[in-house]
């Protein structure tokens, strides 16, 4: 079926069954033009939390789709692959954390939105990329366990320093692999583009760029910079939405960042999950109800970007 096709059915389908599509900046174009709400992962649970359609689907990774269920536990989320796992959520288990946990009784748990449910729920606040460092400077303890990411937990690093941050090894494989020299390159050949960079990323990355951003951070700055040129140190998928949003500027992607598992979903099986309401995203009450108290109390926070 060609992609027009199949997009019309996926609207029509939308409107028969009380469904809302939330896609992630990293989906691939077509998913992106089909979508109730593009964003970053805060954005994207802010519209989990406050719909009232009766079938969220997640066009996302997996800690994506839970933090929506958890967030609005009573609405069906599917997500239209169930592999579509992010491997940097996978690499913070219960039993370790729970060991570091009882290794600094009186740190409080700040774990980043890509983990588990089960992470969720042993944690005292969560974070995303666009409020890590404003959640951490918010809280009370001196000393703070970060899990898993520990780039972004660096990134924190260096504007709380009157806090111990002890850091979980854990990373974004698609962000560690963009290296100095690919940046250093792409400035070369962009003399005047800005350079705008995920927290992810590894922090000599960081240094060498002009702003660090969450993928919505990337979108508002593009629309507001006086600049015409950016090169994005992300996935490449986030240059779709950043052209289609500012034809008359020019965005250079470094080429091999692409997530797998963002990519494992596709337009057929978005209107495949439209079709069949599956698969639905299932966790455990208790887990839900323990969960939902770290993500609210940073929702409330906000963004810090
Ligand atoms: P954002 O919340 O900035 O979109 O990041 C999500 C993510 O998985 C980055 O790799
Ligand atoms: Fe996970 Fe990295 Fe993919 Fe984001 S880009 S979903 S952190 S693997």
């Amino acid at each position: 079926m060609e992609i027009k096709t199949i997009s019309l059915k996926i609207e029509e389908l939308k409107r028969k069954n009380n469904a809302i599509l939330l896609v992630h900046n990293y989906q691939i174009p077509s998913i992106q033009d089909v979508a109730d709400y593009l964003g970053d992962s805060l954005d994207l649970a802010r519209r989990a939390a406050s719909t009232d359609v009766e079938n969220i689907v997640f066009c996302g990774v997996d800690f994506m789709a839970e933090s929506a269920k958890i967030l609005n536990p009573e609405k069906n989320v599917i997500i239209p692959d169930i592999d579509a796992k992010c491997p940097m959520a996978a690499m913070v288990d219960p039993n370790g954390l729970n060991k570091l946990k009882e290794k600094h009784p009186d740190a409080e748990v700040v774990s980043y939105i890509n983990t588990t449910a089960e992470i969720k729920a042993l944690s005292d606040i969560c974070c995303t990329s666009a409020n890590a460092v404003k959640v951490v400077k918010n809280l009370d303890s001196k000393q703070i366990i970060f899990v898993p990411d520990q780039n972004l937990g660096s990134y924190v690093k260096r504007f709380v320093t009157d806090k111990q941050i002890i850091l979980w090894p854990g990373l974004c494989p698609t962000h560690h692999r963009i290296r100095k020299s690919q940046i250093i390159n792409l400035k070369q050949k962009h003399p005047d583009a800005e350079v705008l960079v995920h927290p992810e990323c590894r922090p000599e990355v960081i240094d060498v760029s002009d702003f660090v951003f969450s993928t919505n951070g990337m979108v508002n700055h593009a629309k507001e910079s006086n600049a015409s040129e950016f090169i994005i140190g992300t996935e490449k998928e986030l240059c779709y939405r950043l052209k289609k949003e500012n034809p008359e500027k020019e965005f250079y992607p470094v080429k091999s960042a692409i997530c797998p598992n963002m990519k494992k979903i596709t337009l057929e099986k978005v209107l495949n999950s439209l079709l069949t309401l599956e698969p639905k995203v299932i966790l455990p009450d208790e887990i839900i109800k323990k969960a939902k108290k770290p993500l609210e109390r940073m929702m409330n926070i906000g963004r810090g970007d």
